[in-house]
């Protein structure tokens, strides 16, 4: 008894400061990494450096090049580099004219590009397409979606730039409203102007971060959007040139977002650079930089000319408020309004593909068979924070579970590894068991056909900053939604019972036996 009211107390403690500290605690926890690894990282690090392309590490990962990704061909030595990437000076044709098409709340681009001296994007409209926008704006009942204009000459479409926080407010979200600059072109006879091109592989990707500092809101509000709007405009076979936008509107940054105080901009700069490789894969020196933060390397001075300060692509995208894991108007599980509505109904098999998306950028792919083989790896994510009541430390819970027969037991501080060596670790496992909160996502990286179970706390929910001693299953809407996984809420409060004790172990023996028994997997 005593024991249960400790945890109970420990668990309240630990959401209230999960809520009001939410972002010093990140920032601990972000930061602590890079030191301290175990002589069982090491041995890690030794096995994933020896794997070749297509082989299988002792570990039973194979490692191939699945991704669907164009080569990028070397175009020779360029003449300049925008993070890392290369860029080549071209000079405008004279059609040379920028083309839209915006579908739900989400716009492609053709021909995008980045004024370096402006920290922007812009357009460069046609005079056709300014003919049909005169003919189409004193049209009320008219609504294109390829114009860049719309409700008068000077409204342009729009879009929100990035992900949607609910507490931001009506007045916040009204900053995300974004559009390139439009600049209509003249008629004929347009002077060539000269911009540095990117790759035409490459895809210009500006997003304002949701909240970047997090691994949770970097995976599943940045990344899990920018992937939906690549599956919804057919360009998974290009490499998104992620940009985290910064609003130009001069106001201080959003609650919570990475412009919010200069230590989230740190937080979230580490953050991105670590967890890039999901996109980029680990070899890539490209950078994910802030809008107002990158490089750009600049070799092609034109004849003492004005130096050339727009970088461009062939193809760009933008548009991902609602694109989320939560949605519009939800959050992540800690008020009562967040259970009413799905977000990400019917979107199991995306996150499937997510998934693979991610593995096969990192070079890594997975044989079905480790769900068959014993013993099956029960992973236990310990300490998945710095701050003393967050720890939850399994022991418990790792004794139960390792009396099961063909089951061997492992745990890690997942903080304290690179994100190859987590995705890696989750690749290889049956059962993944975590707290729930942003640090889960790596349970995500689990085989299709694992099991997560994900401790939650049943009386703490949050709402207008006071505890409604509701349950607060955080992200649940994403984990139920990941059909490619079995996905078990245990609670909190009583996880020193014995009868959590039994319930726990039944659990995972059910999980193994669907396993072996491929019942729901072929
Ligand atoms: C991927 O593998 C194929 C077949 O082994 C090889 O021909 C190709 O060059 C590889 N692509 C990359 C980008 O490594
Ligand atoms: C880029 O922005 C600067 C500063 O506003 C402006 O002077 C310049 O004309 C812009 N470049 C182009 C090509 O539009
Ligand atoms: C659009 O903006 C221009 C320049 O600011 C202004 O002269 C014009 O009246 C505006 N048109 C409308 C319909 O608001
Ligand atoms: C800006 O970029 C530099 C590296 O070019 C990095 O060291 C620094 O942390 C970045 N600043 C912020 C505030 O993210």
């Amino acid at each position: 008894m005593a024991r249960t009211s400790l945890a109970l107390l420990g668990s309240l403690v630990l959401l209230m400061v999960t809520q009001f500290l939410m972002l010093p605690l990140l920032v601990t926890t972000v930061l602590q990494d890079a030191s301290d690894r175990n002589s069982l990282t090491n041995a890690l690090t030794h096995s994933l450096q020896s794997n070749a392309i297509g082989s299988t590490t002792a570990t039973g990962v194979a490692t191939s090049n699945t991704s669907r990704k164009r080569p990028i061909p070397d175009r020779g030595p360029p003449d300049g580099a925008f993070n890392g990437v290369p860029l080549y000076l071209q000079t405008a044709t004279p059609d040379l004219h920028s083309n839209v098409h915006c579908v739900g709340r989400s716009c492609r681009f053709d021909f995008l590009c980045f004024n370096v001296s402006e920290n922007d994007f812009v357009v460069f409209q046609s005079a056709r397409e300014q003919a049909l926008s005169t003919a189409t704006i004193p049209r009320p009942f008219v609504h294109t979606s390829d114009t860049m204009l719309r409700w008068g000459p000077n409204h342009t479409q729009t879009v929100s730039i990035g992900g949607i926080n609910q507490k931001w407010g009506a007045n916040g979200l009204r900053r995300l409203e974004w559009f390139p600059k439009v600049v209509p072109l003249p008629d004929s006879g347009s002077p060539p102007f000269a911009y540095y091109a990117l790759p035409e592989e490459m895809v210009w990707t500006p997003l304002h971060s949701l909240n970047a500092a997090n691994p949770g809101h970097l995976v599943w509000d940045d990344f899990f959007p920018v992937y939906t709007l690549l599956h919804m405009f057919d360009l998974l076979d290009r490499h998104p040139l992620l940009l985290r936008y910064v609003l130009k509107d001069g106001l201080r940054g959003l609650w919570a977002s990475c412009d919010f105080r200069p230590d989230k901009e740190e937080a979230c700069q580490h953050l991105m650079t670590k967890f890039a490789p999901l996109m980029w894969g680990t070899e890539s020196s490209w950078r994910f930089t802030a809008s107002n933060n990158f490089t750009f390397v600049a070799n092609g001075d034109v004849d003492g000319k004005d130096r050339v300060d727009l970088v461009c692509a062939r193809t760009g995208v933008a548009g991902m408020g609602s694109l989320t894991d939560h949605g519009v108007t939800k959050s992540h599980g800690w008020m009562p309004e967040d259970y009413v509505l799905t977000q990400n109904h019917g979107r199991g098999g995306m996150l499937r593909e997510f998934r693979h998306y991610l593995l096969s950028n990192m070079g890594l792919a997975l044989p079905q068979s480790v769900l068959q083989e014993r013993p099956h790896r029960v992973v236990f994510s310990v300490k998945s924070s710095s701050i003393r009541n967050r720890k939850m430390d399994f022991e418990r819970q790792m004794g139960v579970v390792s009396a099961i027969e063909g089951v061997a037991v492992e745990s890690y501080s997942f903080q304290d590894l690179s994100v190859r060596e987590q995705v890696e670790i989750a690749s290889r496992t049956s059962v993944f068991v975590t707290a729930c909160g942003g640090a889960a996502v790596t349970a995500s990286f689990l085989p299709a056909g694992g099991a997560v179970v994900l401790y939650y706390s049943e009386t703490g929910g949050y709402k207008n900053n006071l505890n409604t001693k509701l349950p607060a299953l955080l992200d649940w809407d994403v984990f139920n939604a990941m059909s490619y996984l079995r996905v078990h809420w245990m609670p909190r409060n009583t996880v020193d019972s014995e009868i959590d004790d039994q319930a726990l172990m039944l659990l995972i023996e059910h999980e193994i036996y669907l396993m072996e028994s491929n019942a729901l997997s072929l």
